[in-house]
């Protein structure tokens, strides 16, 4: 739902925040006993989320931007037969999915009704309504199955929607349709009974009905003391939310022994999930919703972008569905179309078209057919792109592939031409060795050695796929492969409002402007320090390595390398100048190395050891408790070597 839209609501103070590093060690494989006692002790496991069917980003088509609440069966199933007809499925577009407006009420047993007018094929003799021969027909199609829920009693539409005609109907409880209080019977209705293999959960239900609210006044809804806060984290109960996603995905994997499900998180960010939503399901939106903005796909791409390390196979970064097909990305814009389609392939986001494919012109059809860049989002890898140059202008986003090409994007987001430069450096290769380049747009082939001049027109990513000589020629430093970097613990006790994230004004300039307040500050960085800053120890400057808060633990994914080696210490950016880190490198929960007490301004000290055999490694950096200040540590050149 837009902003706008969105009453700010009296909410009451919830659980105090610093409860949130110990609940956030409850989530995971690990033995939650263990980790009470200490968080930093390793586990020799690793914890983010691998079950469900998403060990690359979901792809597929959904009714919302394309029909909002105005969704019926015949709408669905043409779009669905296009994917088809067209050759996306083929491609790898499986999931047609419902967004809101499917629902009929709740029964007074508990049992949710599909609408029936909406939807003739759920209609069943009883009266009791089933997806059941709606979803055999996508399986039939080789297609997949989604549906939409909310984690409160009640939806966004009702709250929100300024059409009403397609809401929940009936008494005021068999208008409750979210999932509160039914998490099972639900999810075992639309997964074992109706057949879906996919879910959307939202979170309005969760936020929008306190006590005050117009609506709960007016006694429309039953109120719900609100805990999820977009705007302020501090108004959010954490551990309550997590909570309520953990019962979910206890029932997905109960109603789901085939592990053939996708839980995908909509919270739009709030409640600090960009932290902890790898560890729970395998999709998390990280924003509000996307609109046909060039400036809203900018804050959206933005929430997600510097998140490379909470991004896994199993479990992505959303930053909301594709909206080509409208406003900036319609037919006329095929520039912006083009921009928003490789920006969420470098992503790893779920490709989900939100067009009515009923009348898409074909050059948007070509855009969503893109193989080149839906194989860098399918990439068996699983690498987010990591960010190589970052400005307010220009950015270039850099992705490593399974096979050790590298994927280039050059983003202009800004409304003049630029002439940039792409170094080898920026793909961590050699300037003395030709790189040779497929543009992933034209498919045309070239090469160049040391750095090339590229002229990005407004709006435009220009997109290559590389292949050159590795500067790091026996190995890969960890910051090349976010996909296999879990911030178990990633230092943050108090959740931190992002600065860096664009601010649009497409909705207009009523009231104050849209200020700050997506969370995520100060987690665990790529190539940066957690607050995007060089990584710089005593003055030495590390192109490359991991940059995060002390007391943290990292999970690494060895893939068959033989040595860890990486320059360690407190950043010089770090605030606190007095307390001692201590750096410790585990193989499989067994200590291999340990650095000396290190506090800012003393030189980095090499950590290595022999990691043949070895398959998590964990990187742990821990200090005193009385941490004054930032303290930002860095992993500097950490990588996995064959020496
Ligand atoms: C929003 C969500 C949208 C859409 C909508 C339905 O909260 O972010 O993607 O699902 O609700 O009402």
């Amino acid at each position: 739902m837009p902003i706008r839209a969105r009453a700010h609501l009296h909410k009451r103070r919830r659980a105090p925040l610093a409860a949130l590093s110990a609940i956030a060690l409850l989530w995971g494989s690990q033995p939650a006993i263990a980790q009470q006692a200490d968080p930093l002790a390793p586990t020799g496991a690793w914890s983010a989320n691998v079950d469900g069917a998403a060990l690359t980003p979901p792809m597929g088509w959904n009714s919302w931007n394309a029909f909002f609440t105005d969704l019926d069966e015949e709408k669905v199933l043409a779009s669905a037969q296009v994917i088809v007809d067209t050759g996306l499925a083929a491609k790898g577009y499986r999931y047609i999915n419902l967004d809101e407006g499917w629902w009929q009420h709740r029964r007074e047993d508990g049992r949710m009704l599909a609408n029936t007018d909406r939807f003739p094929s759920t209609r069943t003799p009883d009266g009791a309504t089933s997806f059941r021969p709606f979803t055999d027909r996508l399986h039939g199609m080789g297609l997949k199955a989604g549906l939409y829920s909310d984690l409160g009693r009640n939806t966004c539409a009702q709250a929100y929607m300024p059409d009403q005609t397609n809401l929940p109907r009936g008494t005021m409880t068999e208008r409750e349709v979210g999932l509160y209080g039914h998490i099972d019977q639900d999810i075992g209705q639309f997964f074992d009974e109706w057949g879906f293999d996919y879910i959307k959960i939202d979170g309005c239900g969760l936020r929008a009905y306190g006590p005050e609210s117009e609506r709960v006044m007016s006694g429309q809804y039953r109120a719900l003391d609100p805990i999820l806060n977009l705007e302020t984290v501090a108004l959010s109960d954490i551990p309550a939310v997590k909570g309520l996603f953990g019962e979910v995905k206890t029932a997905l994997m109960r109603y789901n022994p085939d592990n053939d499900f996708v839980l995908s998180l909509c919270i739009w960010g709030s409640a600090h999930v960009r932290a902890w939503a790898k560890d729970v399901g395998n999709v998390s939106r990280t924003s509000d919703d996307i609109t046909p903005h060039w400036g809203r796909m900018l804050t959206n791409f933005d929430t997600a972008v510097t998140r490379e390390l909470y991004a896994h196979p199993g479990s992505w970064n959303d930053p909301d569905m594709l909206f080509i097909g409208k406003g900036d990305f319609d037919a006329d814009h095929l520039t912006e179309a083009r921009s928003h389609f490789t920006l969420w392939a470098f992503l790893n986001a779920p490709l989900l078209i939100g067009s009515d494919l009923r009348d898409t012109p074909q050059p948007l059809m070509d855009i969503f057919g893109n193989s080149a860049l839906i194989a860098l989002n399918q990439d068996a890898g699983g690498h987010q792109a990591v960010l190589a140059f970052d400005t307010d202008d220009l950015q270039i986003l850099v992705k490593t592939l399974a096979d050790g090409d590298k994927a280039v994007a050059i983003l202009n987001r800004s409304s003049a031409p630029v002439e940039a430069t792409l170094t080898a450096a920026h793909m961590k290769l050699r300037e003395d060795a030709a790189i040779a380049t497929t543009d992933l747009w034209s498919g045309e082939g070239a090469s160049f050695t040391g750095e090339m001049k590229v002229t990005v027109a407004p709006r435009e990513t220009r997109a290559w796929r590389v292949r050159g000589s590795r500067a790091l020629a026996d190995g890969m430093y960890l910051s090349e492969l976010p996909g296999q970097v879990n911030p178990a613990v990633d230092g943050v006790t108090v959740p931190e409002v992002d600065p860096t994230i664009h601010r649009a004004a497409n909705f207009g300039t009523r009231g104050s402007g849209a200020r700050p307040f997506y969370t995520g500050w100060g987690g665990a960085r790529a190539d940066s320090t957690p607050y995007g800053r060089v990584l710089q120890v005593a003055g030495h400057h590390f192109a490359s390595g991991i940059g995060v808060l002390a007391n943290s633990r990292l999970e690494v994914r060895n893939n068959g390398h033989r040595r860890f080696t990486a320059s360690v210490g407190v950043d010089d950016s770090a605030q606190d100048a007095d307390n001692e880190v201590t750096f410790a490198l585990y193989g499989d929960g067994r200590l291999l190395a340990r650095s000396e007490p290190l506090s800012r301004g003393m030189p980095a000290q090499e950590l290595a050891a022999d990691i043949a055999g070895v398959s998590l490694l964990e990187l742990v950096a821990r200090s005193g408790d009385a941490v004054t200040g930032q303290l930002s540590v860095t992993w500097g050149d950490a990588a996995l070597v064959q020496r």
